[in-house]
C-alpha cells in the first residue's frame, strides 16, 4: 500500500492498531486537513476541534504566517545542531526573552524536555547557588500533576496507570495537596534542602482544576521566604490560553523558572523552551544538557511568527471574553441539566463534569455524539470533558459550538 494512497477511516485506523503501539485510546475519527478552528475527517466531513491538540494549536490549524515561518526556513536552513551558531537561534531567544520578561532561554523540543530542563536547572542551582549538600536537593510537586511522560516525570506522578511498571523511580521529589498553602508551608519550613515548587497553574490533564484565588501569588510568596524556585509549567495554561498571556499573569505572578511547549509553535513544529534570569540559569554550562534539534532555525522561525500572532491577533483577549460567554452560555444550560453538574476553567481551557460515577463510559458516549454532530472533544479523567477550542474561534461560531454542545448533552438527559 503506497503511503500517499487516499485511506478509508477503518483502513487508517486498521494500520495504527495492527502497526502502532497502543499507547493512546483515540477518539474513532481520522482526520486529514486542518485550517483554523476546523478539521475535516478523510471524508470531507467538517468538525470544530474542540480540543486544539491538547492547546497546542491556539493560533488555529495551519497558520498561514506561521507555516510560511516554516516552510520558508525549512527551504533555507533546517539543522544545525548547537556545534555552530545560527543565525535564527539569537533573534527568537531575545525576542522571546522580551516577550516573557526574562534573561535568558533555553532551547528544548516537547513540554517533558522543557520540564526535564527545568528540573535540573533548579537542582543544579540548589547545590552551587542556594548551597545544598550534594544529591540531597529536593522538589515539591502537587498531586494529580501532570508534567509529561519520561522517567523521572512519572516518578512523581499519583496516575497508576501512568506509573505501574516503569520503576524503579527517580528520588527527590514530595508530593503535596494541590491547592493547599498550609501544606506546602509544612513542607518548606521542616525541610532545608527543598529547591523547587514544580507547578501547574491550572491543573489540566487532572480535569481542568482552577485553583482558589491567591494560591499561585501565596505560593510564589512562600518560595521567596524559604528562597526556593517558583516553577511554572504552562505547557497547557500558556500562551493565551487562559485569557492572559501566562495563566500566572492572573495574579501577578512571575516565576522564577517558565516552562513553555506547545502553542509555542501553534502546533506546527515540536517546540519548548524554559526561561529564567541569570541568576539561575547561569548555572548551567557547556555540556551540562542540550538536544540535537533544540533550538534549531526552524524551530526558531515558526516560535517567533507563533508569538508574533499570538500578539498580533490579541489572542489572549480573544480567549478571555470567548471564555467568559461560553461559561455563561453553558452554565444557562447546566441549571436545568442532570447529566452535567458544572462547568469550570479560564479563557478557553474549560471542562465540563458529568453527573456519573468516574468509570462509566457517559462521557466518551457524549464524546461520540459530540463528533457525530460536528464538534471533537475528549474525556481527561473519567467523566470530566475537556473544551478547548483554538483561541482563533469567532463569537458566532462559539455560540454554534455551544447549540451543539447543549443539543447533544440533551441527547443524553433521562
Ligand atoms: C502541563 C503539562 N506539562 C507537560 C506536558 C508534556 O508535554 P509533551 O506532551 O509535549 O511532552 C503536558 C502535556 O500535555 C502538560 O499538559
Amino acid at each position: 500500500m503506497a503511503v500517499l494512497e487516499q485511506l478509508t477511516s477503518q483502513q487508517a485506523i486498521d494500520l495504527e492498531n495492527k502497526y502502532g503501539a497502543h499507547n493512546y485510546h483515540p477518539l474513532p475519527v481520522v482526520l486529514s486537513k486542518g485550517e483554523g478552528v476546523y478539521v475535516w475527517d478523510v471524508d470531507g466531513k467538517r468538525y470544530y476541534d474542540f480540543l486544539s491538540a491538547y492547546s497546542a494549536v491556539n493560533q488555529g490549524h495551519c497558520h498561514p504566517k506561521i507555516v510560511n515561518a516554516m516552510v520558508q526556513q525549512a527551504q533555507t536552513l533546517a539543522l544545525t545542531s548547537r556545534a555552530f551558531y545560527n543565525d535564527m537561534l539569537g533573534k527568537y531567544e531575545k525576542f522571546a526573552c522580551e516577550f516573557f520578561g526574562f534573561d535568558k532561554l533555553l532551547p528544548m523540543n516537547t513540554g517533558a524536555e522543557a520540564v526535564e530542563t527545568a528540573l535540573k536547572l533548579c537542582r543544579k542551582w540548589a547545590y552551587e547557588v542556594k548551597g545544598i549538600a550534594e544529591n540531597e536537593a529536593e522538589i515539591i510537586v502537587c498531586e494529580n500533576n501532570f508534567h509529561g511522560r519520561t522517567t523521572t516525570i512519572i516518578s512523581f506522578s499519583n496516575d497508576p496507570v501512568a506509573r505501574k511498571n516503569f520503576g524503579p523511580y527517580t528520588n527527590g521529589f514530595i508530593k503535596i495537596e494541590y491547592n493547599n498553602l498550609d501544606a506546602l508551608e509544612s513542607v518548606l519550613k521542616n525541610n532545608p534542602n527543598i529547591s523547587g515548587f514544580l507547578v501547574e497553574p491550572i491543573q489540566g490533564e487532572a480535569g481542568v482544576y482552577v485553583p482558589d484565588e491567591h494560591y499561585l501569588s501565596g505560593a510564589k510568596a512562600l518560595c521567596e521566604k524559604y528562597h526556593v524556585l517558583f516553577i511554572a509549567d504552562e505547557v497547557q495554561t500558556g500562551i493565551a490560553r487562559t485569557g492572559k498571556l501566562l495563566a500566572v499573569d492572573h495574579e501577578n505572578v512571575k516565576p522564577d523558572i517558565l516552562i513553555l511547549g506547545k502553542a509555542i509553535s501553534g502546533g506546527v513544529y515540536p517546540v519548548s523552551a524554559v526561561l529564567a534570569n541569570n541568576s539561575i540559569m547561569d548555572v548551567i554550562k557547556p555540556g551540562n544538557h542540550g538536544s540535537t534539534f533544540g533550538g534549531n532555525p526552524v524551530a526558531a522561525a515558526v516560535a517567533t511568527a507563533a508569538l508574533e500572532v499570538i500578539r498580533d491577533e490579541k489572542l489572549a483577549e480573544r480567549a478571555s471574553v470567548l471564555g467568559d460567554l461560553f461559561r455563561k452560555e453553558l452554565n444557562k444550560y447546566i441549571e436545568t441539566s442532570k447529566i452535567v453538574n458544572l462547568v469550570r476553567g479560564k479563557g478557553l481551557l474549560n471542562a465540563i463534569v458529568i453527573n456519573d460515577d468516574e468509570e462509566s463510559d457517559t462521557a466518551w458516549n457524549i464524546c461520540l455524539a459530540l463528533r457525530d454532530n460536528g464538534l471533537l472533544a475528549k474525556p481527561t479523567h473519567g467523566n470530566i470533558i475537556r473544551f478547548a477550542p483554538p483561541l482563533v474561534m469567532t463569537e458566532e461560531q462559539l455560540l454554534d459550538c455551544v447549540s451543539i454542545i447543549t443539543k447533544t448533552l440533551s441527547q443524553f438527559e433521562e
